[in-house]
């Protein structure tokens, strides 16, 4: 099946074009604003009317003809409206038929893309210096959720998490592990265990002692060169730093394995390449010793043109060169269809210049799209970024264990007989969900405050809202007592039925959009209407009171709405309970 909505536009395309003689045509379809206008309504006749200085009441009058010359049976009626819109009443037989079809294989609910492309989603990415903290969450969901709402909608995925590990950092680390190991050995693994106090005490080392840092200065070199005893020393450190990486990411439900690492060491020995692939088209210029390109769109305030570093005076090489050894793996060898970088906003410059780069340098293949999916910060109640009372960094181990406490008590709360291994379970779930939900349910481009009253709340739009709202409809349908009725919806009578099946019917689409403009609150913004527009249907619509058919029609009803809800949660990561 094809989400509604797409059968709509194609359907009124074609007709226009028929109508008009003009090729490419946007029915901008979209669903109904208001309840009279029906389910959808299609609004881009008006705009081609005015192109063709036509009457668009009269346009839209003619498209209808032709739409009525071989009408589908989805579609009840079309009529004209207002200025010229298409307003289109669904047929309520096909929606039941979808329905239907869906209750009997969930997998239905969302359509697979005819074309499958290949999609690298680049995401987490931390730099391994450091512990994780919270400036990496909303980069490690987002982007997991958009790998997930990609795979079920046909795509192959490709995951990438472009760990740093190569910096200078590393130098200081190395040398730092070194000396702990030579001294006391047997003190390592517990050093290794708070990566962000092994840090700050290696940092301390280097900016109170000249010889030290000297040692650390010349590590980097010598593991860049590929020197054994510092490769080993390094290793040990990255896989110390991997591991705290991976406690996060189960923790957090995000699909990430180590099978999934891009590090920046991978791209090593490509990076001469690189430079050399620039040299060859004429792109590098020398500024103060270093290579870099520039190109004339990218201009600083003071209108001189903006340098991108591909090599530092002492030979080194940067972040920018590495991601260009990235794109051409990944158009090159992997003929990636579109490469999405799920990274903070302030990196905006940075991936512009690159995607430029990459393209003038025919580094990208012509056809890869380079997409960043640029999110904003995390801000604390004082409007600055999140940060403890004592303005330090917050470990993101830190606020999950928190999330999962406050969760606890919550659900105490609510259910004090609950025994305490199921109350620590639905704590972890609820906690966990609280966080991710809150996040994914934000405009991914802006900041957002945030605030465990909100996100922890059982009304408004919250994982636990949705979780309560999911573990309901299952309660309901564990009370009947005909279990394991034969699951169909046959009479629609209730406009809130109505209303509920079509919303059902539209996951589909939202999905859709989801996956090509990677805008993961979308879908919050629908399971958070769906749950409402059950609520609103079990009101009005009694379900195990009513007449045999009609109960075992609202049954199966509310059966496809939880799936659905369970559906969409799974896209977002997000794991429900079948009893809270
Ligand atoms: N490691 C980088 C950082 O911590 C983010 C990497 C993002 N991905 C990329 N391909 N540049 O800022």
């Amino acid at each position: 099946m094809e989400p509604i909505k797409q059968i709509l536009s194609l359907q009124i395309e074609s007709a226009l074009s028929a109508t008009t003689g003009i090729a490419d045509c946007n029915a901008n379809v979209i669903t109904a604003s208001k309840l009279e206008f029906g389910d959808y309504q299609a609004n881009g006749v008006m705009a081609i009317a005015k192109q063709l200085k036509q009457n668009p009441q009269e346009l839209a009058q003619s498209v209808i003809d032709q739409l009525e010359q071989d009408k589908s049976n989805l579609v009840e009626s079309f009529e004209v409206a207002g200025p010229g819109f298409i307003n289109i009443r669904l047929n309520l037989k096909a929606l039941l038929s979808r329905a239907n079809t869906a209750l009997s294989n969930p997998d239905t609910l969302i359509s697979t893309a005819e074309n499958p492309q290949t999609i690298v989603v680049d995401y987490s990415s931390p730099n391994l210096a450091k512990e994780m903290h919270v400036g990496h969450l909303r980069g490690t969901i987002i982007g997991d959720s958009l790998v997930r709402v990609l795979l079920k909608s046909g795509h192959r995925v490709i995951r990438q998490n472009h760990v740093g590990d190569w910096g200078t950092q590393f130098g200081m680390l190395i040398a730092y592990l070194q000396e702990i190991q030579s001294q006391k050995a047997n003190k390592l693994p517990q050093e290794l265990s708070d990566l962000e106090k092994f840090y700050r005490s290696a940092k301390d080392r280097f900016d109170s002692d000249e010889e030290f840092a000297n040692t650390a200065r010349k590590s980097v070199v010598q593991l860049q060169s590929g020197d054994p005893a510092h490769n080993q020393a390094w290793r040990r450190f990255i896989e110390e730093s991997l591991a705290h990486c991976e406690t996060i990411y189960d923790k957090l439900n995000v699909t990430l394995t180590r099978a999934d690492l891009d590090a920046e060491s991978r791209y090593n020995d490509d990076l001469e390449n690189i430079v050399a692939a620039l040299n060859s088209k004429e792109l590098l210029s020398e500024s103060d010793g270093a290579r870099v390109v520039f190109l004339s769109e990218f201009v600083g305030k003071d209108g001189d043109l903006l340098p991108v570093i591909i090599q530092k005076s002492d030979g080194g090489y940067l972040y920018s060169t590495t991601d260009l050894a990235a794109i051409r793996l990944r158009s090159n060898e992997w003929n990636v269809d579109r490469s999405l970088y799920v990274v903070d906003r302030r990196q905006s410059l940075h991936f512009q210049q690159v995607f430029a780069v990459a393209k003038k340098a025919n580094i990208a293949s012509e056809k890869i799209s380079l997409e960043h999916i640029a999110y904003g910060t995390m801000m604390g109640s004082d409007g600055k970024p999140f940060k403890t009372r004592s303005g330090d960094i917050v470990k993101l181990i830190d606020l999950l264990d928190e999330s999962i406490r406050r969760a606890y008590d919550l659900v105490s709360e609510k259910n004090p007989d609950l025994d305490e291994s199921p109350r620590q379970q639905i704590a972890e779930k609820v906690g966990i969900a609280s966080v991710k939900y809150a996040d994914l349910s934000k405009n991914r481009t802006s900041d957002y405050v945030f605030d465990w009253s909100t996100m922890l709340a059982f009304e408004g739009n919250t994982a636990p809202y949705l979780m309560y709202a999911y573990a309901r409809i299952k309660s309901i349908l564990r009370k009947d007592e005909a279990h394991g009725f034969n699951p169909s919806i046959q009479s629609i009578s209730e406009p809130e039925e109505r209303l509920l099946l079509l919303k059902i019917l539209q996951l589909d689409e939202i999905v859709q959009a989801v996956a090509n403009e990677c805008f993961p609150n979308q879908l919050c913004n629908y399971l958070y209407e769906l749950a409402g527009l059950f609520m609103r249907f079990y009101e009005a619509c009694p379900i195990l009171k009513a007449s045999k058919t009609i109960k075992s029609s609202r049954l199966a009803l509310a059966a496809l709405t939880a799936e659905t809800l369970r559906v969409g949660l799974d896209l977002l990561g997000i794991e429900t309970l079948e009893q809270m």
